[in-house]
């Protein structure tokens, strides 16, 4: 695992564009077969986002052969809710990119058989030829895309039951209530993350601090889904001084230096 730290989210979002950019341009270059990224919602990407749409305005990038999958999407909220994961996505990136609307894929959170829905999704991604990169956030109890606290880690795409923190954390963009944030959603599973060639995590801010604790120390466990990311043999974090703030002294040491070293 690597950890890039940089001094806040805004450097770090930068370094996560750029990242990113360079691996879709590094593909194209190489062969015409289109990349395939996972994608997040949430907002801790935003930033990144934003970024990547300068790029592509500039021409510094291109999705034209890029393929995407979302991770999650709540169950029973209308796609037009201002809170949909497909709302969100629109606003914050596909309206303003060059990706091809038949590349763009969200889980269906109204589909009328959910577990087809699911098992279409799993095998949509293999018949995109699998992932090249998939970028994830964490949730404050170290749950990624929505595998709450004691998901497999070896689970797939499926239908999940929020838990009370999730909603509750989740509730700031239902007008702040609770009642109001749906009580499941569709989510890849730590697994599906973790078939991915390449994955990148964001995390920023103090309130990352103990899933990430957690997931770069922590044994690996179902508790923090995040720490399925050790046995992963390319996966980053980004993250800022606030979320790094509980490791050790002696791992963030050690990932500057491996940083250092690395850029010297
Ligand atoms: C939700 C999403 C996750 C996201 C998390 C953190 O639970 N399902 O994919 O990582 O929220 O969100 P934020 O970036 O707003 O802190």
């Amino acid at each position: 695992m690597k950890v890039i730290i940089r001094k806040n989210s805004a450097e770090g979002s930068l370094w996560a564009a750029h990242y990113i950019a360079a691996r879709i341009n590094e593909k194209a270059a190489r062969t015409n077969e289109p990349f395939v990224i996972g994608l997040c919602t949430g907002s801790t990407p935003i930033e990144t986002y934003a970024e990547l749409i300068r790029m592509v305005k500039a021409g510094e990038v291109s999705f034209r052969n890029v393929i995407s999958f979302n991770m999650d999407e709540y169950v029973g909220l209308p796609v037009e809710h201002p809170e949909s994961y497909h709302s969100f996505m629109h606003r914050y990136l596909f309206d303003h990119i060059d990706e091809k609307p038949e590349n763009i894929h969200i889980l269906d959170g109204n589909a009328k058989d959910i577990e087809a829905e699911c098992a279409a999704y799993e095998k949509a991604i293999v018949d995109a030829g699998g992932f090249d990169l998939f970028l994830g956030g964490v949730g404050e109890d170290g749950h990624i895309a929505f595998n709450e606290p004691f998901s497999s880690l070896e689970s797939r795409t499926r239908v999940v039951t929020l838990t009370q923190d999730t909603r509750e954390v989740n509730a700031r963009f239902f007008d702040g209530d609770f009642n109001k944030v749906p009580k499941q959603a569709l989510t890849v599973g730590v697994a599906t993350v973790l078939s991915s060639k390449e994955v990148v995590i964001l995390a920023f801010g103090s309130k990352k601090a103990r899933a990430l604790k957690d997931a770069i120390e922590g044994p690996m466990s179902h508790y923090c889904t995040l720490s399925g990311l050790q046995a992963h043999p390319a996966g980053t974090i980004v993250c800022d001084e606030s979320s790094i703030g509980e490791v050790k002294v002696n791992s963030y040491r050690y990932f500057k230096a491996v940083e250092e070293a690395e850029n010297a």
